[in-house]
């Protein structure tokens, strides 16, 4: 993709380019389809005044990407006038008759626009631009420099309220979350971000259907009430805008959990579909028991099709729906065996999973990587969805465990989702609060940690020297 010289575009499309060109005078970008690379890189634009979610926004637009394979990267302006000019002092900086100031605030978000389109010079395959200077002109530089000069897509990204409520929720969020805050009066702190915000208003230019219409954008307003959408070009700006559609900010938590301990677990025995043990049985009472005890509004609660998670959900009264999507990982040949098994019988597939557990297919099943791209569909009913409890499995609570933190991949198989312990999920400012709750009911060990050796020919002993213990 780099170094991809801009074509010539043949006449119809430059006649209808130049009309554009003329009436907006927007730079246009003379790059190639690029159908030959599998994600050509694209730059997502945050667009909007202060305190609109941009930020909370783009950090979950790069999380979910990241987690479905596309390696993106945010560049927040925010961070980097940190950088520069030390704690952040008051709203005086972003007025604009401080030259001295708005000369370095420019400074700041080109430095950020530079390393973006570094990074994805050098790989990267998304870059996120959290910024806030919402003009035409900026918007032009922008383009400019990513599209004309690099080729690359852009797609911009805005976010439009005007619903008091949510500005105020928003504000009140910054203050208690944004680093610029951190050391001010609480009160302060709302009256120097109202300044702030008005500072911007004088200058901000909305994107506009008509004026902007050679643009690739979408304009969320209030949060998810209705969205204008123009010109998608893309994988990528596809997927994120059907992602950006279907999330939400309304207060809940999420519930992640294992099923109660199966009779296969005591035996060491991965996959299947055999019921729940005794301690099993009792952690289904207690789950039950704790549900109640916390009174959730409105809980659903959702399982695979397997049934050790429809067993371990029997008695809580919620409506219910079974997802197939949810089922464990599949072994394959696998299936049913224990891992010193498995280290018997098939030793280099064994130490070949060690060594890329993520990537590493099971012959005949899944790798962690196939299950991420079959619980896709789950994570947006889940930010579509308000408060539910998840009962599924330790491979596929780990892929949806690692979205909502953000674990990269090689990470993402060792997670521990230890039995007999529920997952509350609470989102708070940019992220998720994890809290782990065991029920203290007993349960077996199903952890297993990357062994030291993990290299072809290992001996039985180094294979299975990080396998749990099993009772049976
Ligand atoms: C935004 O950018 C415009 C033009 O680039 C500049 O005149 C203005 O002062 C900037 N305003 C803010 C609040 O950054
Ligand atoms: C599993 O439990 C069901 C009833 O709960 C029973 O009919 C069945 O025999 C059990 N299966 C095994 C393998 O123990």
């Amino acid at each position: 993709m780099n170094g991809v010289k801009p074509r010539i575009n043949n006449k119809h499309n430059s006649n209808s380019i130049n009309r554009w060109s003329k009436s907006l005078r927007y730079p246009i970008a003379m790059c190639p389809d690029v159908t030959n690379v599998a994600i050509a890189p694209c730059v997502l634009v945050m667009v909007g005044l202060p305190a609109r979610g941009k930020t909370f926004m783009a950090k979950k637009l790069t999380r979910y990407l990241n987690w479905i394979g596309i390696n993106t990267k945010e560049f927040n302006v925010g961070a980097y006038r940190r950088d520069k000019m030390g704690d952040y002092k008051s709203h005086e900086f972003f007025r604009n008759d401080n030259p001295d100031a708005m000369e370095k605030r420019e400074q700041c978000a080109m430095t950020a626009l530079n390393d973006l389109c570094n990074w994805l010079d050098s790989g990267g395959e998304v870059g996120v631009f959290d910024a806030t200077n919402t003009t035409r002109e900026r918007r032009n530089k922008i383009l400019q420099l990513c599209t004309n000069e690099r080729c690359y897509k852009t797609f911009f990204i805005e976010s439009v309220c005007d619903d008091p409520t949510i500005i105020e929720s928003n504000v009140k969020e910054v203050k208690i979350s944004s680093p610029d805050y951190k050391m001010m009066d609480k009160e302060k702190a709302v009256e120097d971000f109202q300044k702030r915000i008005n500072h911007y208003e004088i200058f901000y230019e909305p994107l506009d259907e008509e004026h902007d219409r050679p643009l690739s954008f979408i304009k969320i307003f209030n949060q998810g009430e209705k969205f204008v959408v123009n010109r998608v070009k893309g994988h990528v700006q596809s997927r994120a805008v059907y992602y950006l559609m279907n999330i939400h900010v309304l207060p809940r938590t999420i519930y992640i959990s294992r099923h109660g301990e199966t009779e296969m677990n005591l035996e060491g025995r991965i996959g299947g579909d055999s019921n729940i043990s005794e301690n099993g049985k009792n952690f289904a009472e207690k789950l039950k028991e704790y549900l109640e005890r916390e009174n959730i509004e409105n809980l659903r609660v959702w399982t695979s099709l397997l049934k050790r998670t429809k067993q371990t959900v029997e008695n809580i009264n919620a409506p219910k729906e079974h997802w197939k999507a949810l089922n464990e990982i599949d072994a394959g040949v696998c299936e049913g065996m224990t891992y010193e098994e498995i280290a018997t019988r098939y030793p280099d597939d064994f130490a070949a999973r060690d060594r890329d557990k993520y990537h590493y297919r099971y012959p005949g099943g899944e790798s962690y990587q196939d299950l991420v791209a079959r619980l896709e569909p789950v994570i947006m009913e889940l930010e579509r969805q308000e408060n539910v409890l998840v009962v599924c499995h330790q491979a596929v609570a780990r892929c949806l465990l690692a979205y909502f933190m953000d674990q990269d991949s090689e990470s993402l198989p060792y997670v521990k989702v230890p039995l007999h312990t529920i997952i509350k999920l609470t989102p708070i400012a940019y992220g998720c609060l994890v809290e782990h709750i065991p029920l203290n009911v007993n349960a077996v060990d199903t952890h297993r940690e990357k062994p030291r050796v993990v290299s072809k020919g290992r001996s039985f002993d180094e294979a299975i020297r990080t396998v749990p213990v099993h009772p049976k």
